[in-house]
């Protein structure tokens, strides 16, 4: 069994059916401070049986051992964090505490309990403003323009300090490049709870309405149409990378980094077109200043994840829109229901 904390949340809900399709066993931890319940549900109908779920913090540690006790756990795959740029800026002590304590009292559970095996959920923010492209995981760390980029960088310092400690430890960092796109179902995908600060959730919430225009942060990129370009990588990869993951770190001791990205980037205005090409929904759109903090291209060298986790990348951008948008029309709909009854 595998123990996913923030496991109704977007990225690990997909996580947990992908593991559970394999007949293997899932208990979520997740204190659903950014996921509904709801959530368990769709998993329980897309796996054809429900994941154990646990409502809680993964910060109590009297929780994480009894947790780590009183289930059969021999992995980890720790999703629970904050990971909203500009709220980690208003906020940067909520964002330390739950992504860096989190993290810290998970591996202190984890040690004591002997289970050594553990995924991370980090991000290709941790390379800060790299210039060469693709980014390989030989890259050093940059400096992340943003608490929440820090935070992640942090993490990873703290596991690899870890791993470094104790040779039973067997640690994957897994740096996402741009998570988009929903369970071919309908039936799970990112539902924003405030003002989305991603392209993806933002665009999703203008073509069904809910929102006026686009804003296109800066066309002045040297990039070849001006906007900013990015490796988006659907969220079903994304998972199955997890499950890569944690297969190949059972033959592994250490610190493992994998990019897990498709190699490939968009620009703002070719996802824009693709989308309306797809769905036939016009996006209106302005063009504004560049986003403090952004850069202007990043994808992913995602070799060594085909190497060593035997993993690639395999949705196009179209499937990632296509299952976007199924998604989000199907969001909408239960919220009409919701609000005539
Ligand atoms: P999400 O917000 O949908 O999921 C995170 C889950 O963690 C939520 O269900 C939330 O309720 C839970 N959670 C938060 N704090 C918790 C706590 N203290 N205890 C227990 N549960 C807690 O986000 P996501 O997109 O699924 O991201 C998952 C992880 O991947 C995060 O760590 C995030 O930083 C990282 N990541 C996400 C992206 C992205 O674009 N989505 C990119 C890179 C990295
Ligand atoms: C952002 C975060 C990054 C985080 C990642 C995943 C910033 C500076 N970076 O990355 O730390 O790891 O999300 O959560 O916030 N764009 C628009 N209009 C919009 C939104 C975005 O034009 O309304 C553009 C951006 O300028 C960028 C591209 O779309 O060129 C992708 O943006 P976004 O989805 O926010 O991802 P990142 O900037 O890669």
């Amino acid at each position: 069994m595998i123990l996913i904390t923030g496991g109704a949340g977007y990225i690990g809900a997909h996580v947990a059916v992908e593991w559970m399709d394999r007949g293997e066993d899932v208990l979520i931890l997740d204190n659903l401070c950014n996921s509904e319940r709801s959530a368990i549900e769709r998993i329980s109908t897309l796996a054809g049986r429900p994941p154990g779920f646990v409502y809680g913090d993964v910060r109590n540690r009297r929780l994480l051992d009894t947790l780590l006790r009183d289930y059969p756990i021999d992995a980890v795959v720790h999703c629970a964090g904050l990971k909203a740029v500009g709220e980690s800026v208003r906020e940067p002590l909520r964002y330390y505490d739950t992504n860096v304590g989190g993290s810290v009292v998970l591996c202190q559970a984890m040690a004591q309990a002997g289970v050594f095996r553990l995924v991370f959920s980090s991000s290709a923010t941790v390379y800060g403003d790299c210039t060469r492209m693709p980014i390989s995981e030989t890259c050093t760390t940059g400096q992340p323009t943003n608490p929440y980029g820090m935070s992640k960088l942090m993490c990873e310092n703290v596991m690899k300090s870890v791993a470094g400690s104790d040779p039973r430890w067997s640690i994957g960092l897994l740096r996402y490049f741009n998570p988009i796109g929903a369970h071919a179902s309908g039936l799970l995908g990112e539902a924003p709870t405030s003002t989305p600060n991603n392209l993806l959730p933002y665009l999703l919430q203008v073509a069904s309405g809910e929102r006026q225009a686009l804003s296109v942060y800066g066309r002045d990129y040297p990039t070849p149409d001006g906007t900013g370009v990015r490796d988006y990588i659907h969220v079903v990869d994304l998972a199955q990378g997890h499950t890569c993951a944690l297969d190949a770190l059972r033959e592994r001791r250490g610190i493992s980094v994998w990019n897990l990205g498709t190699g490939r980037g968009y620009s703002v205005l070719e996802v824009i077109n693709a989308f309306e090409k797809v769905t036939g929904v016009p996006i209106p759109m302005t063009f504004e200043p560049r986003r403090p903090g952004d850069i202007a291209c990043c994808w992913a060298d995602p070799r060594k994840s085909l190497e060593e986790l035997g993993w690639q990348a395999r949705h196009s951008l179209e499937s990632m829109l296509t299952d976007a948008w199924r998604w989000q029309c199907n969001q909408h709909r239960h919220e009409k229901i919701r609000q005539a009854n």
